[in-house]
C-alpha cells in the first residue's frame, strides 16, 4: 500500500500532537481482521460449521420479464432427486414482501412476474447441487406457464410513458429557466451512464437455524441485521423477539447488502421454520446477478447558462434513474442524487428533477454512493463541455464554479457549506500532482502522436455525510469490561471489509488508555443491540464510534469515581493511559482497577447511545439541513487512448481526500484507493446489458469486468488532506467510505479529454457516454471525427438562434413530468 500523508498531517499517520504514541487514536493500525483474511480463517456465513440435518436451498426463476403466471406445478420438482421441499408464495405466513420501504417487493412471485430472473420458488435439497438441478427445472412449460405481457427494458421508454415507482421529486431555487435565457452562452445536451453490479466476492447468502419456541436464528450476510429481523418476522407473522439475525462480517456489500439480503433471509427463515431444520442459501454468482439490484443507471437532460469565464448562471437538469421493477430505496436514491447535483459547485438558479423510473428489470438498490455519484456526474459533464465551448482549462472553469465561503456558500437544498475547504486542497493537489506543467506536456504529447492520445483530468467531490432520512441517524453500543481487563464491545454497525470495526475498538481502546489488542469486537447481533440502522450512507463509524464511546465512557467514569478514591485526587484528573490508571497518589494497572471495581460491586458493562445532531429535512420543498457535514476531495488523472483500438489506460492518479482527523489512515487510504478504482471501473469497463427479452446478458466475471488489481495505474499517489472536522464527529474523523468513489469520474473525464485532443478544432466535448468501454471509445471518435455529427452536447452564445444545432430538443422543459 502507498502509505502516505501530505506533510502537514503528519499528525495523522503519526499519534496525534500531544498523545502518547501507543494510543489507539489516528494510528494506521492493521485491520482487526488482517490476518484472518490473509490465512483464509476469516469466518463468512457460508464458511460456519454446519449444524446436522442441514438442507441447502436453490431458487427457481422467472423466465420473463414481465409475465403472468397462469399455472405453477411445482409436482416434478418435489419428485426431482434429493428434493426435501418446494416452496412458493402460498407457503407464506405472514406477509409475502421484504421491500424496505415501499411495500412491493414480493419476497417470492405471486400470479405476477415482473423482472426475468425474479424468484418464483424454493427447492430445499440434500445437497446445492441437487436443490440447483430441481430449480433449474423453472425452466419447464410444465411447470411455470406464463402468459406474457409486454415489459418496459429501457429507462428511455419508462420516461417517455411516465412509468415510475415513486413520484418524480423536484427542487427548484430561483428562475433558472430565465436565467439560462439571459446567458451569454448556453448549452444544452444529453448524457447516459450505466449501472454497476456491487460484485461483492461473498455472494449473498443467508443460514437460518430454528430454535426453541417458535423462534429463528438468521445469519445473513447483511448491512442491515435489524431489518433482516423485522422482515422475516412479518415474513412469519412473527413477533420481532423470536428472531435474531447475526452477522459476524461480509466480504463485502457496497449496498448490495442494506435491502437486498432480505429475499434470502427470508425464504431461508421460512424453509427453516416449516421443516424445523438448518437450512442454507447462497446463491451463485449467475444467480446474484440475475436476482438483485445494482447501481442505478441514469439519463440526463440538462441546459445550462453561463458567462465568459464559464459560471453557471442557470442550470436545469433532469436525471432518469433506472428503478427496476419495485422502489426498493429508490426514493432515497433519488432524493441524494438530486442533493449531490451541485457537487463542489455553487448553482445559483437551478432547477433539478430525479425520476425513479419503472422497468421491468432488477429492483436497483444502493451502491457506493447512493445516488450521489449519478447527481455529481451531470454537473462535471455540463462544466466540461463548458470549458471545451469557451476553449478554456477545464480546472478553471470548476474554479469559478465552486461553493465560496461567505457568499456563494448555500446549496440548492438550502443548506450552508460551512466547512469548505475545496480551495485549498485543490490549491495542493494542482500543485502536488504538478497539474499546469502536465496540461502543457499532454498538449504537447498529442500534438506529435497521431493514434495515441493522453488526456488529463481534474475533479473535486464534496459529499454529504448522513442519512437524509432523520430518524436512521442514531446508533447504540454495547461494551462489556471482564474482570481481567479485557474489554469487549457490541455496535449496531456491521463489517463489510471498510474498517468499522477496528475504528470502534480503537475509539474504546483510547476511553480505556488500553492497547488495541484488549478490545475485542464481537458480530453484529440484534439480541445484543436492537433497532439498528443499516450500515450505510458512510456513517457506520461516526454512528458507532460515537456510541461506542459513550457506552465505554460511562463505565470509565465509574472506574474513576474508585480510582480517585483509592489512589487520591479527583475523579476527573484521574488518566487512563498504557494500560495504567493514574490518580494523584500513584497508579494501577487497569486489570487491577477493573478487578477491585467487580468486588466492589462497579458496574463493568455498559450501553451507549448516539444521535447525529442538526439533521433535518423537508421531502415537500426538497430543503432543510440533510448532512451534518460534508467530507471532500479531489483527483487528478491522466490517461492513455489507442484511438485505433479504443484501448485506454489509466497512467497516473493523484488523490488528496479529506478524512478529517483519520482514526486509522490505513484504512482511509484503503478505502480511497479503493473507492476510487470502483468509480472508474462503474465509468470504463463495467457493462450491464439485457438482451430484447430483458435477460441480463452479462452476469458473471466473463462478461461483466470489474477492475483488478492490474488497472490501477502504475504512479498512483494517495494522501489524506490535512483537516479535522468542523464538527465534534467521533475524534474529529470524518466517514470515508462512499465519498472517494466520485474521484474515479477524473478517469472519466480524462478520457473524453484525450478524445477531444482528436479533434481539437472542433470545440465540442466528445459525445462519450459511460462506462467508456473500448467500443463507446471508438463511436466516440467516429462522431467527433464527422464533421456535423451529434455531439452530446451542443453550445450557443446570445444571438445565435437557439435551433442551430441538428439534436432535437432536450431541454429538461419538454421532458415529461418537467411541468
Ligand atoms: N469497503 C469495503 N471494503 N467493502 C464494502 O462493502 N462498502 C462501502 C464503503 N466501503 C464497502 C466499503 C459502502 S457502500 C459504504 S456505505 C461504507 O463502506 C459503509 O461503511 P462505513 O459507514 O463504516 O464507512
Ligand atoms: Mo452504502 S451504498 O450507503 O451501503
Amino acid at each position: 500500500m502507498n502509505l502516505r500523508t501530505d506533510a502537514p498531517i503528519a499528525a495523522a499517520v503519526t499519534p496525534n500532537e500531544g498523545k502518547d504514541a501507543d494510543d489507539a487514536i489516528g494510528v494506521p493500525l492493521p485491520h482487526e481482521s488482517a490476518n484472518l483474511h490473509v490465512s483464509g480463517e476469516a469466518r463468512y456465513t457460508d464458511d460456519l460449521p454446519e449444524l446436522a440435518g442441514t438442507v441447502y436451498v436453490a431458487l427457481g426463476l422467472s423466465r420473463h420479464a414481465h409475465a403472468r403466471i397462469v399455472s405453477l406445478d411445482l409436482a416434478a420438482v418435489r419428485e426431482a432427486p434429493g428434493v426435501v421441499a418446494v416452496f412458493s408464495a402460498a407457503d407464506i405466513p405472514g406477509e409475502n414482501n421484504c421491500g424496505p420501504v415501499i411495500h412491493d417487493d414480493p419476497i417470492l412471485a405471486d400470479e405476477l412476474v415482473q423482472y426475468l430472473g425474479q424468484p418464483i420458488f424454493a427447492v430445499v435439497a440434500t445437497s446445492y447441487e441437487l436443490a440447483r438441478r430441481a430449480a433449474a427445472l423453472a425452466k419447464s412449460d410444465d411447470v411455470v406457464r406464463y402468459e406474457p405481457l409486454e415489459p418496459v427494458l429501457t429507462v428511455a421508454e419508462a420516461r417517455a410513458r411516465h412509468h415510475y415507482v415513486l413520484p418524480p421529486q423536484r427542487l427548484t431555487r430561483g428562475a433558472p429557466a430565465e436565467r439560462i435565457a439571459q446567458a451569454p452562452h448556453r448549452l444544452a445536451g444529453e448524457f447516459e451512464v450505466g449501472g454497476q453490479e456491487q460484485f461483492y466476492l461473498e455472494g449473498q447468502v443467508a443460514y437460518a437455524i430454528p430454535t426453541e419456541q417458535q423462534g429463528v436464528h438468521v445469519y445473513s450476510s447483511t448491512q442491515h441485521p435489524s431489518e433482516m429481523q423485522a422482515v422475516v418476522a412479518h415474513m412469519l407473522g412473527w413477533p420481532a423477539h423470536n428472531v435474531v439475525c447475526e452477522c459476524r462480517r461480509m466480504g463485502g456489500g457496497f449496498g448490495g447488502k442494506e435491502s437486498q439480503s432480505a429475499l434470502f433471509a427470508c425464504v431461508a427463515a421460512l424453509a427453516s421454520t416449516r421443516l424445523a431444520r438448518p437450512v442454507k442459501l447462497r446463491v451463485d454468482r449467475d444467480d446474484d446477478f440475475l436476482i438483485t439490484g445494482k447501481r442505478h443507471d441514469a439519463l440526463y437532460r440538462y441546459e445550462a447558462g453561463f458567462d465568459d469565464d464559464g459560471r453557471l448562471l442557470g442550470l436545469r437538469v433532469e436525471i432518469a434513474l433506472r428503478a427496476g421493477y419495485s422502489a426498493d430505496l429508490s426514493g432515497a436514491v433519488a432524493t441524494r442524487a438530486v442533493c449531490h447535483v451541485d457537487n463542489a459547485y455553487f448553482l445559483p438558479d437551478v432547477e433539478i428533477a430525479a425520476l425513479s423510473c419503472k422497468t421491468n428489470t432488477q429492483s436497483n438498490t444502493a451502491f457506493r454512493g447512493f445516488g450521489g455519484p449519478q447527481g455529481a456526474l451531470v454537473t462535471e459533464i455540463v462544466l466540461d463541455g463548458i470549458a471545451r465551448a469557451l476553449g478554456r482549462d477545464p480546472l478553471d472553469v470548476r474554479l469559478a464554479n465552486y461553493y465560496g465561503i461567505g457568499e456563494r456558500d448555500v446549496t440548492p437544498y438550502g443548506q450552508r457549506v460551512e466547512d469548505n475547504i475545496l480551495a485549498p486542497l485543490t490549491a495542493r493537489l494542482v500543485e502536488t500532482s504538478d497539474y499546469r506543467a502536465r496540461r502543457e506536456a499532454v498538449a504537447a504529447f498529442n500534438a506529435k502522436s497521431p493514434v495515441l492520445k493522453r488526456g488529463l483530468s481534474f475533479s473535486p467531490v464534496k459529499f454529504g455525510i448522513s442519512f437524509n432520512v432523520e430518524f436512521l441517524n442514531q446508533a447504540g453500543a454495547l461494551v462489556h469490561v471482564y474482570r481481567d481487563g479485557s474489554v469487549l464491545v457490541n455496535h449496531g454497525g456491521t463489517e463489510m471489509g471498510q474498517g468499522v470495526n477496528t475504528k470502534v475498538a480503537q475509539v474504546v481502546a483510547h476511553v480505556f488508555g488500553l492497547p488495541l489488542a484488549q478490545v475485542r469486537v464481537t458480530a453484529a447481533d440484534t439480541s445484543k443491540v436492537a433497532n439498528t440502522s443499516a450500515t450505510a450512507a458512510s456513517t457506520g463509524s461516526d454512528l458507532n464510534g460515537k456510541a461506542a464511546e459513550a457506552a465505554a465512557s460511562t463505565i470509565r467514569e465509574r472506574l474513576a469515581d474508585l480510582a480517585a478514591r483509592t489512589l487520591g485526587g479527583a475523579a476527573a484528573d484521574v488518566r487512563f493511559e498504557h494500560g495504567q490508571v493514574f490518580g494523584e497518589g500513584g497508579a494501577m494497572t487497569f486489570a487491577q482497577l477493573v478487578g477491585a471495581a467487580y468486588l466492589a460491586r462497579v458496574q463493568l458493562w455498559s450501553d451507549g447511545f448516539y444521535a447525529t445532531p442538526k439533521i433535518h429535512w423537508d421531502a415537500n420543498s426538497m430543503t432543510g439541513h440533510p448532512f451534518y457535514y460534508f467530507a471532500y476531495g479531489a483527483a487528478v488523472s491522466e490517461v492513455v487512448v489507442n484511438t485505433l483500438t479504443g484501448e485506454s489506460k489509466l497512467v497516473r492518479a493523484d488523490l488528496l481526500h479529506d478524512a478529517g482527523r483519520s482514526i486509522n489512515p490505513a484504512i482511509d487510504i484503503g478505502q480511497i484507493e479503493g473507492g476510487f478504482i470502483q468509480g472508474m471501473g462503474w465509468l470504463t469497463t463495467e457493462t450491464l446489458w439485457w438482451n430484447r427479452d430483458g435477460r441480463l446478458m452479462t452476469h458473471a466475471p466473463s462478461t461483466y469486468k470489474i477492475p483488478a488489481v492490474s488497472d490501477t495505474p502504475a504512479a498512483f499517489d494517495v494522501r489524506l488532506y490535512a483537516n479535522e472536522n468542523a464538527e465534534p464527529t467521533v475524534f474529529r474523523s470524518k466517514a470515508v467510505g462512499e465519498p472517494p468513489l466520485l474521484l474515479g469520474f477524473s478517469v472519466f473525464l480524462a478520457l473524453r479529454d484525450a478524445l477531444a485532443a482528436a479533434a481539437p478544432e472542433t470545440r465540442r466535448a466528445p459525445a462519450l457516454n459511460a462506462p467508456a468501454t473500448p467500443e463507446a471509445i471508438l463511436m466516440a471518435l467516429d462522431r467527433l471525427n464527422t464533421p456535423d455529427g451529434e455531439g452530446t452536447s451542443r453550445a450557443a452564445s446570445n444571438g445565435t438562434a437557439a435551433t442551430d444545432t441538428n439534436s432535437p430538443s432536450p431541454s429538461p422543459a419538454s421532458a415529461p413530468g418537467a411541468t
